[in-house]
């Protein structure tokens, strides 16, 4: 027998991209760029840094489960604390989800290069991965309400979705949601739903609670606290009750706790992150547009970029990342010839948009 069941010796670790410190090193360059990780260019939230360091010095004392910010939460969204669970960063909750509901017969059916995390975390559990490809970049939800079969137990979406950037609207819910048996568990993923929400075809799934959908958010995205890990999620009692029995006890962290909190206030910087990343945004995409490029319309905070191959795709990481920007090849995903570029400051876009003009689109294209 051997000691590493083979569902894990077959994983592949996460590659977190190189940092900004690393590449600075590597290419003896002053100025980079990161737009790999989706991250906030802002900073984080600075009433959030405010109350951390007010809570440093309590530091010796174990945290209460994240009570508080569920407690918070529920106000907010006009809840129960019991609909509410918060964790170490959504997929905190999401490997908390794995755990508790799946039995090894289950299935797990998602879109095909499905956010990474998400594929991770259900391929570890050893349970049946199945998928189905996207419509034009988009997730075929009819297709997959297709694929549910007696021993799918769980059906991901990610709303906006990552690395593609799209959004399923309302009425494309709607349909799906109708073909889907209360035994199955949804997850909605809206890490990215303060970006999108102001879209009126954007489901924001607050509006319709149903019994087994579980909504997961973040605040590593537009809060800026990608760094210290905290996230949540809505869904009945009854999920959250079992989500608690299984939840490690002492998740999310003191500080993490307390960050969020603060950060649920910051409404100036959010304001200020949506305005900078909507800049950011539309920046990019008209300029690689310009240049020939085909940029996939994104309700995110990042955009894909499809090239003719993998080669393409890896070749112009790497010339990228020579002239100090940092972009996420997708190969890990399953779209290996494709890239992922975040927003970052109006400098950050400047850079790329020199470093592409640099390369010359004739070149990119012709190794397509
Ligand atoms: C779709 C999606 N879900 C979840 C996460 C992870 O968020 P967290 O930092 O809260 O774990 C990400 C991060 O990039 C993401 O893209």
């Amino acid at each position: 027998m051997p000691l590493v069941p083979p569902y894990i010796e077959s994983l592949r670790p996460y590659e977190p991209g190189r940092s900004i410190e690393e590449v600075r090193r590597e290419y003896g360059l002053t100025d980079v760029s990161k737009l790999a990780s989706n991250e906030n260019p802002l900073g984080p939230s600075p009433l959030a840094l405010e109350a951390i360091r007010r809570e440093l010095a309590g530091l010796n004392l174990y945290p209460n489960g994240g009570l508080d910010l569920r407690r918070t939460l529920a106000e907010k969204f006009d809840l129960r604390p019991d609909n509410v669970i918060a964790g170490s960063g959504s997929e905190g909750i999401m490997s908390g989800i794995i755990r508790t509901f799946l039995c090894d017969d289950d299935e797990v059916l998602t879109t095909d290069a499905a956010f990474i995390g998400f594929q991770v975390l259900a391929r570890s559990r050893g349970v049946k991965y199945r998928t189905v490809p996207y419509r034009d970049w988009h997730y075929d939800l009819a297709a997959l309400a297709g694929q549910i079969s007696e021993k799918t137990k769980i059906v991901y979406l990610a709303n906006p979705n990552n690395p593609t950037g799209t959004i399923f609207t309302r009425h494309e819910f709607d349909s799906f949601y109708r073909h889907v048996p209360e035994r199955v568990l949804i997850i909605l993923d809206e890490a990215y739903f303060e970006y999108a929400k102001d879209n009126p075809r954007y489901p924001d799934s607050m509006h319709y609670r149903y019994d087994n959908v579980i909504t997961l958010r973040t605040f590593s995205k537009i809060y800026g606290l990608a760094g210290l890990r905290v996230g949540y999620g809505f869904a009945h009692e009854e999920l959250i009750a079992n989500l608690l029995k299984v939840k490690l006890t002492f998740e999310p962290g003191v500080l993490a706790q307390i960050g969020a909190v603060a950060a649920l206030e910051d409404v100036e910087f959010v304001n200020r992150s949506l305005e900078s990343n909507a800049r950011g945004r539309a920046m990019i995409a008209a300029g690689m547009r310009e240049m020939g490029f085909e940029v996939v319309p994104s309700e995110a905070n990042f955009v894909m970029v499809p090239l003719g191959s993998a080669e393409t795709a890896k070749w112009l990481t790497e010339e990228l990342v020579r002239r100090g920007v940092i972009v996420r090849p997708l190969g890990a995903f399953g779209i290996p010839h494709a890239i992922r570029i975040s927003t970052g400051t109006d400098e950050d876009h400047r850079m790329l948009l020199d470093a592409l003009k640099q390369l010359h689109l004739k070149e990119i294209l012709c190794r397509s």
